[in-house]
């Protein structure tokens, strides 16, 4: 198995411009130079060109935070796959929970915008996760399946390749709560094993999956040294280089 970590930090909409040329320059600072783990930073869309000058030359990524399924036209407000590539974005985060559950987006849109992003060369961050009362309701495993299998509908195993899952329980979002690497560690499997039956066992086994929920330097390890958590979705700590690259420093 040679799966290498991936770890990404949504800074969700926060910063200032200055804050967020800073941040990136701190981390690049830090880590920027770091190879044996992928990385990638997610600003808000107005800085996403500041932010790319900022990573030059560093082994970081630009990624967006959602992206639109259409190449152009009357979509008040959307962004597209061009205009990503365009600003030099090579990830763009799909369906996580804060536009799933905030802004309603269903598993048929974010369909639409993986599958937008794999024909278009953007890589998807596919984002899926429980509710607690989900949790509670035992439908941890019915939710997050459905979500997979619904959000990939139509991605060859071919495309897998450029797919990364991130897998964010809504209760341990932002919460400080963390879901403890056995519970991460069992819809991990869970997940990967759905892999391998709707494609094969090499692209289960090549597919990154993330965890995201209260990701934290303290906690980052345990989270990764799980043997199927291939990196971290991370929040909250993204938004401070010191303990962002300690994230990325425990993965290493
Ligand atoms: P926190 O790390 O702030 O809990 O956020 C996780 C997340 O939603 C990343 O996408």
């Amino acid at each position: 198995m040679t799966r290498k970590l991936f770890i990404a930090g949504n800074w969700k909409m926060n910063t200032s411009l200055a804050d967020a040329t800073a941040l990136a320059g701190a981390i690049v600072e830090k880590i920027g130079s770091v190879e044996t783990v992928d990385m990638t930073v997610c600003p808000p869309f107005p800085y996403l060109t500041s932010v790319k000058e900022a990573l030059a030359d560093s082994k970081i990524a630009l990624g967006a935070q959602d992206v639109f399924y259409e190449d152009s036209g009357a979509y008040t407000g959307e962004v597209s796959t061009a205009m990503l590539k365009d600003v030099g974005c090579t990830y763009a985060i799909c369906g996580h929970s804060e536009r799933r559950h905030v802004i309603g987006e269903t598993d048929e849109l974010i369909n639409r915008k993986v599958l937008k992003c794999i024909s278009d060369g953007i890589m998807p961050i596919l984002c899926v996760g429980e509710l607690l009362t989900q949790r509670q309701a035992d439908e941890t495993i019915e939710v997050v399946s459905r979500q997979i299998r619904l959000g990939l509908e139509g991605v060859s195993s071919a495309d897998m390749a450029g797919v990364t899952i991130a897998y964010e329980p809504v209760w341990a979002i932002g919460t400080g709560i963390t879901a403890t690497p056995d519970q991460a560690q069992d819809v991990h499997a869970m997940i990967r094993s759905l892999l391998g039956e709707i494609y094969d066992a090499a692209t289960a086994n090549n597919t990154q999956i993330q965890y995201g929920g209260s990701v934290k330097p303290d906690n980052a390890a345990e989270l990764m040294n799980c043997p199927d958590i291939d990196g971290a979705l991370v929040g909250g700590a993204s938004l401070k280089a010191d303990d962002f690259a300690k994230i990325v420093q425990a993965g290493k």
